[in-house]
């Protein structure tokens, strides 16, 4: 199998940078956090229920990858009404109105259809105004890519504030037969509010983000029905097409491997060492795979937030609800710098560092 080249030597920086330059322009403005915000269903799946659905056992769900229990959406609950809940959370947090926000960017593999989009969705929910707003597919790394997006957005145009979100409702993809997978993904939605901002100090806020993928190595973690590829049909549907397929093992090897890169990469071009990172929030998929990653970093894992012990792998979802949670529980004080990393389907991945105003 090919693995992703990305060596030092190889930027696979999209913007093909070698070193932040963000910030270093008078003009530039500051891009901070103004809130954040979370939805989880209220119904709890535990490991105990899952032995009822398959053929597995608590203990060697919770030893290899570190879950407990995960949250599952009611019938009347979709991506998008997750999202708006989680939205309305983060504009509160972030003391703004509906009406200030100037844009709307959804990041989610379960948009409520193919169209329109979840964040048009959102919007009506919110009773938003005619302002832009879309969704941008990146699977577990979506969040990092639509931040980078909002960044560059908030930067260079007339926008003042963004909402973006991750939101999923991946229990309607997930194969129930599969014990496999099954036991790994839950559902809910995180939020923030970026907004620019002249007041903070420079260099605090949205300092770098590094982003990649790798498309040939797609196969290993994938959902092969419902696009127009394999467009649905009745056999589609009975050779269960419709719902997500993964090599669990090779998609270990490569989370660990471009989440560690991706780290080094944003270290590196920001000219900073991990012991001056004080909390990192990574894509929560599996204890053991931040573990490793936290081993190789050589950071303690007190400085990483976890929280999928209690939701499981959330994709999109899972960095901005950590994120929201991180904030509340006091992990990000202000002047500390954090890391944002994760990693998913495409196979995609990202980086994003920040420092807290
Ligand atoms: C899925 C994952 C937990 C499996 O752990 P693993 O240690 O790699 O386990 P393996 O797939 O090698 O399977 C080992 C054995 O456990 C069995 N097994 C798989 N799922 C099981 C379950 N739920 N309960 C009990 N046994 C299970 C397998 O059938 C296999 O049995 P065998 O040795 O008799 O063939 C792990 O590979 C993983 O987390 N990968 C990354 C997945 C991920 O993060 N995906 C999302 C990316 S965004």
């Amino acid at each position: 199998m090919n693995t992703p080249d990305i060596s030092p030597a190889t930027p696979f920086s999209p913007k093909g940078q070698t070193e932040n330059t963000s910030g270093k322009t008078p003009s530039e403005p500051s891009v901070v956090i103004s809130g954040t915000g979370q939805y989880l269903p209220s119904k709890v799946l535990t490991n105990s229920d899952l032995t009822k659905i398959v053929d597995t056992n608590e203990e060697w769900i919770l030893t290899r990858t570190g879950i407990s229990e995960r949250r599952i959406a009611g019938p009347t609950e979709t991506s998008g009404t997750m999202a708006a809940e989680a939205a309305r959370m983060a504009i509160a947090n972030s003391s703004l109105q509906v009406e200030d926000i100037d844009l709307v960017i959804v990041a989610t593999i379960t948009p409520d259809q193919p169209f329109p989009s979840t964040a048009c969705h959102v919007q009506t929910a919110l009773g938003m105004r005619p302002i832009a707003a879309f969704d941008v597919e990146a699977a577990c790394s979506g969040f990092l890519y639509i931040l980078d997006i909002a960044t560059a957005m908030l930067r260079n145009g007339p926008y003042r504030h963004a909402l973006i979100i991750g939101t999923e409702k991946l229990s309607a993809i997930t194969d129930w037969q599969d014990r496999s997978t099954c036991i790994l993904f839950g559902d809910g939605a995180g939020a923030a509010v970026l907004s620019r901002s002249s007041l903070h100090k420079k260099k605090t806020g949205i300092l770098d983000t590094t982003l990649g993928a790798d498309g040939a190595n797609g196969h290993i973690l994938q959902m092969p029905g419902g696009g127009c590829r394999v467009p649905a049909t009745p056999d589609s549907v009975s050779s269960r097409q419709h719902f997500l397929k993964m090599n669990g093992r090779e998609v270990f090897k490569l989370a660990v491997k471009v989440m560690e890169q991706a780290s080094l990469d944003i270290l590196a071009r920001n000219h900073l060492q991990a012991e001056q990172i004080h909390s990192i929030i990574p894509h929560q998929a599996n204890i053991r795979i931040i573990e490793m990653l936290a081993s190789r970093l050589k950071i303690p894992m007190e400085r990483f937030f976890i929280n999928l012990d209690q939701y499981g792998n959330t994709s999109a979802a899972s960095i901005p609800i950590a994120l929201h949670e991180a904030r509340e529980n006091g992990f990000c004080p202000s002047g500390t710098n954090s890391i944002l990393v994760g990693f998913g389907a495409g196979l995609t991945w990202g980086a994003t560092l920040l420092r807290w105003p």
